[in-house]
């Protein structure tokens, strides 16, 4: 097997993706490994998990920093020295700068929970109820400097059921969504798919 990829998380809350992929990580053969989560909150439920399962973590809490460009540039540093070659946002609540987001350009990926271009921003599964959808999901892509704009890699559908609530329909799209965080992590850590300017290039 090739050398495995070392992939950092970046969370800001309760981390269901987050363990997703780390149990992914140490099932043999899995062309990445998760060398470290990074939280912009220190009270992240996440963090817990992850030094749980013998996972570096750091916490960078944005509230010390007094740009964008100073917390992005801490965020940096530790992922530099930690040799980070892919970085996965896994319900990371803080906007990247743009000079942050084309340096890791092709090796940052994000999960959010719907079928974008739909429903882009917060409140997903209301939005989608509010708006009648039948069809809803989640969506895995590239980060590019628009928000939840990046080229899809992976994405799965749910139905909206009758009587569905914001919770019932969310549980449906969260179960998706710890299946396809993996599935695409692991096909960006093996060359399966790449970003070819604002394509995604599949092989
Ligand atoms: C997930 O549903 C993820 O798709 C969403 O936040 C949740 C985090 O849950 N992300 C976004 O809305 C990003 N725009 P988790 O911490 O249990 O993975």
């Amino acid at each position: 097997m090739s050398k495995r990829k070392r992939a950092a998380i970046l969370i800001s809350g309760r981390g269901s993706n987050m363990a997703a992929l780390i149990d992914a990580a140490r099932r043999y053969g899995f062309p990445a490994e998760i060398s470290l989560v990074l939280s912009n909150r220190p009270d992240a439920g996440g963090l817990a998990f992850a030094a749980a399962n013998g996972i570096a973590t750091a916490i960078v809490d944005h509230k010390a920093f007094e740009s964008r460009d100073a917390f992005d540039a801490a965020i940096g540093k530790i992922l530099e020295s930690t040799r980070i070659e892919i970085i996965c946002l896994a319900g990371f609540m803080r906007v990247l700068t743009d000079p942050f987001v084309q340096k890791w350009n092709g090796r940052i990926i994000n999960i959010h929970p719907s079928l974008l271009p739909e429903f882009k921003g917060l409140d997903t599964h209301a939005r989608a109820l509010a708006a009648g959808a039948k069809v809803h999901g989640c969506t895995v892509h590239f980060v590019v400097p628009e928000l939840d704009a990046g080229p899809v890699i992976l994405q799965a559908e749910v139905p909206v059921k009758e009587g569905d609530d914001e919770a019932t329909l969310g549980k449906r799209v969260l179960t998706e969504e710890h299946r396809i965080y993996p599935l695409a992590l692991k096909m960006l850590a093996e060359g399966k798919v790449r970003l070819e300017g604002d394509r995604v290039v599949k092989s």
